[in-house]
């Protein structure tokens, strides 16, 4: 099923989210929901607060769906390592048409949990780096906006009330 993406300024995606529990049935249909809304939207990584579900969940997959070994289920993650700086251009499902280069990490060691609630370690550099701090910062209420310098911050708040008056937000 495909969920609904709340866009910024919806509040749920600046409050941190809840550790995850009990690894349910329930856990595993919201896992494949999020990631057939990922596809849908031709993204690539989607944290549960973006639809509407404020807990540490967050799936990514860097191939949009072509190559199942690359579907990433990341449950309570954490970085435990990180190294180096990247500069990038970043967008981010709820900010329809906003791109702008952020620095993050360049490689970085996370802990998670899979659906079954094993925990695994895993690590990442380049894109594969970027997706997993952009969506762990969604799991602790951060969007990507705040990762920008405070110029380049407000001109795209600037652009998003400007989408938001023409009706195109
Ligand atoms: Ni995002």
């Amino acid at each position: 099923m495909i969920l609904t993406i709340v866009k910024y300024p919806e509040p749920i995606l600046e409050q941190p989210s809840e550790p995850v529990t009990e690894f349910n049935a329930e856990l595993r249909k919201l896992v494949a929901d999020m990631f057939e809304t990922t596809y849908a939207s031709q993204g690539i990584g989607l944290a549960a607060p973006q639809v509407g579900v404020s807990k540490r969940i967050t799936v990514v997959d860097l191939s949009m769906g072509k190559d199942p070994k690359q579907k990433l289920v990341l449950i309570n993650p954490e970085i435990t390592f990180s190294e180096g700086k990247q500069y990038e251009e970043e967008g981010c499902l709820s900010f329809p048409d906003i791109r702008e280069k952020v620095v993050r990490a360049a490689k970085i060691r996370i802990r998670a949990q899979d659906e079954s609630g094993k925990w695994f370690e895993m690590d990442g550099e380049e894109l594969l780096a970027r997706a997993f701090q952009h969506e762990i910062d969604h799991l602790d209420g951060i969007v990507f906006i705040y990762r920008m310098s405070a110029l380049k911050r407000s001109l795209n708040l600037r652009k998003i009330r400007k989408m938001q008056n023409d009706g195109k937000w």
